[in-house]
Order: structure tokens, then sequence, then C-alpha cells
């Protein structure tokens, strides 16, 4: 029965849902069709994923992230940015699963000894993170923990081979 009316709905759901994508104008209407709403895929600019404004000129700090493959990439970041804002804005491979809230530690990176000390001490909750994160070294931290201000300008963090979400491998 519930598959039935599963089926349904997604038969209803799903001909606007591939017209809208599929087709050549923009789509800006939504479809919901008893309760079940279909959207379009993502079209904003990269450059607006995870919520980060462009600094000042005059007010920039710099963070560089060495990719998994060795390159390196430094960004011009805004005082409060955290790294995995800048991460994801700028499309690295950082999941961030849980959005920043300190619960998966999938944003773990490896920071710079030379930076380490100048960052505020870890909290209970990334502790707890961090303890579980795969690869974990003498300087990783969260991604999503670390907020961009004077006392961290150039920062330098490396992101590890491999991350681990934790509540993903708690349930599977
Ligand atoms: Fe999940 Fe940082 S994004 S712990």
């Amino acid at each position: 029965m519930i598959s039935r009316i599963a089926r349904g709905l997604f038969q209803l759901n799903s001909v606007p849902c591939l017209r809208a994508m599929t087709g050549t104008t923009p789509v800006v209407r939504q479809t919901a069709v008893y309760g079940a709403v279909c959207r379009p895929f993502s079209s904003s600019l990269a450059r607006w994923h995870g919520h980060i404004r462009k600094p000042n000129p005059g007010e920039e700090l710099h963070a560089t992230f060495i990719l998994k493959d060795g390159t390196q990439k430094t960004f011009d970041v805004c005082d409060g940015d955290t790294l995995l804002d800048v991460a994801q804005a700028h499309n690295l491979d950082m999941e961030g699963a849980c959005g920043g809230s300190c619960a998966c530690s999938t944003c773990h990176v490896i920071v710079d000894p030379d930076y380490y000390d100048a960052l505020p001490e870890p909290d209970d909750d990334e502790n707890d993170m961090l303890d579980l994160a795969y690869g974990l070294t003498e300087t990783s931290r969260l991604g999503c923990q670390i907020k961009m201000s004077k006392d961290i300008d150039g920062i330098r963090v490396a992101l590890p081979a491999m991350t681990r979400n934790v509540n993903a491998s708690d349930f599977s």
C-alpha cells in the first residue's frame, strides 16, 4: 500500500521535475503534490555557497588549503569566515556533512604547526569529534570550528586523504 502511494507520488511529481530540469528556460516554480516538493538543481554561483562574502579592500585575510593532490590554493577571506565556509565556497573537497554543527568530522583539517598554537583551544564537542576522525594528527582540527581572525591570517591547512562521517558510520 505504502509503496503504491509512493510510486504514485513519484510519477505525479517526476514529470514536471524532468521537464523542469531538461527544459530550455530557467525554472522558477516549485511543484508540490500531496506535500512532496520538487525543485530543480541549484543554479547559484559557487561564490554564493558557504555564505561567505567578498572582503573589503584592505581587510582581507588569507587562508591556504593544501589539497589531497598536493596543490595549494590561497583565498582572500573575511574575519569570521570558517574554513568550512571558505572550502565549500570554492568547491574544495571538504564535505561538511553536518553543516558545521560539530557532529560529523568530515571537515577534518591538519593545521600547519606554525599556526596551530594561535588557534583557540578546541571545546569538548570538537575534541569528541576529532577523537573519531580518520588519520588524526597532533595538529588536527575541524574546519567548521576554525574562524578566521587576524591572529591566524595566512593559516595553512591540509585536507586529509580521507574523512569519516561519524553519523553515517554509526548507522551503516
Ligand atoms: Fe561536521 Fe564540521 S562539518 S563537524
